[in-house]
């Protein structure tokens, strides 16, 4: 199962994505999480000490591996030809950082062009992997996506089996939320859950659900607002941090009740 962890910035993706890696990995599923945010944080976000997770590179900041690969070094595009086969089957052993048994993390970088500045031999690698990935990899299969709409405009949302659109219970956000659920399901991804997260009144955000989705059948699912996440983090620790009877604990669980029933 590939699992698309999209929305707007700051609504939660990463934390989510990081939650529910480790809690299908404790459930005896094999897990991949990727990291395709151009400011990547997600390795910390699954526990990785803050001074090791600033040492990874990501795939697509790493010169020499791209230029082994493809023949060209990041940067290089225009005029130099380079490969877009290029060997990724080795990517994730090679390059992946194993959190626990079950949990390996790649840490993939941008695949959005405008970010990297060009069509690149960079983003050529790192499309080439993802493909792999999803290919041909038996793993449960969990993206942390860069914020906004960019993840469905370069043929790899498609792949995806869930996407799960973190959202605030806000109208703002609702509303944001809802056009990238239109994007995702123009693009033919099956399954939706609409996850509303930060929730400090469960029956106002269901509310503000209806306002804003009043005859569409998205399902949705409640993370509440957390307090002691904050106190994790300002100790620059991760999830694997947070009590196992924490609120978000909780509730991320809850999810992957629901979603492990479309794994099977
Ligand atoms: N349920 C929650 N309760 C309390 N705080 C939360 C909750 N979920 C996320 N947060 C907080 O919101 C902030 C943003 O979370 P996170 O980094 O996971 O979002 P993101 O969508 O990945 O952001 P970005 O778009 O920058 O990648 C963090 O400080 C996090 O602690
Ligand atoms: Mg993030």
């Amino acid at each position: 199962m590939k699992i698309l962890v999209a929305g707007k910035g700051g609504v939660g993706k990463t934390t989510i994505a990081a939650l529910l890696s480790h809690i299908f990995s404790n459930h005896n599923y094999k897990v991949l999480a990727l990291d395709t945010d151009s400011v990547p944080n997600l390795a910390q976000s699954l526990g990785i000490p803050v001074d090791k997770a600033f040492k990874i590179t990501p795939l697509t900041k790493n010169a020499e591996l791209i230029e082994e690969r493809t023949g060209a070094r990041p940067g290089e595009g225009w005029g130099v030809l380079f490969s877009l086969t290029p060997k990724v089957d080795d990517i994730v052993e090679k390059y992946g950082v194993k959190i626990k048994e079950n949990l390996n993390l790649v840490v993939v970088g941008s695949i959005d062009v405008s970010k990297e500045g060009c069509l690149c031999p960079a983003i050529a690698l790192a499309k080439a992997f993802l493909r792999h990935v999803f290919l041909k990899r038996k793993e449960v299969i969990i993206v942390d996506a860069e914020a906004g709409a960019e993840v469905f405009g370069r043929g790899l949302a498609e792949k995806f089996d869930l996407f799960l659109c973190v959202t605030e219970p806000t109208i703002k956000s609702l509303i944001i939320s809802k056009k990238l659920i239109k994007m995702a399901r123009e693009l033919g991804i099956k399954k939706t859950i609409l996850v509303i997260n930060k929730v400090t009144n469960t029956l106002n955000a269901a509310k503000n659900y209806s306002k804003i989705f009043p005859e569409e059948n998205i399902p949705y699912h409640i993370i509440r607002f957390d307090p002691t996440l904050q106190e994790v983090e300002m100790k620059g620790l991760g999830v694997t941090s947070l009590s196992r009877n924490s609120i978000i604990v909780h509730d991320v669980f809850m999810l992957f009740n629901k979603i492990s029933k479309y794994a099977k």
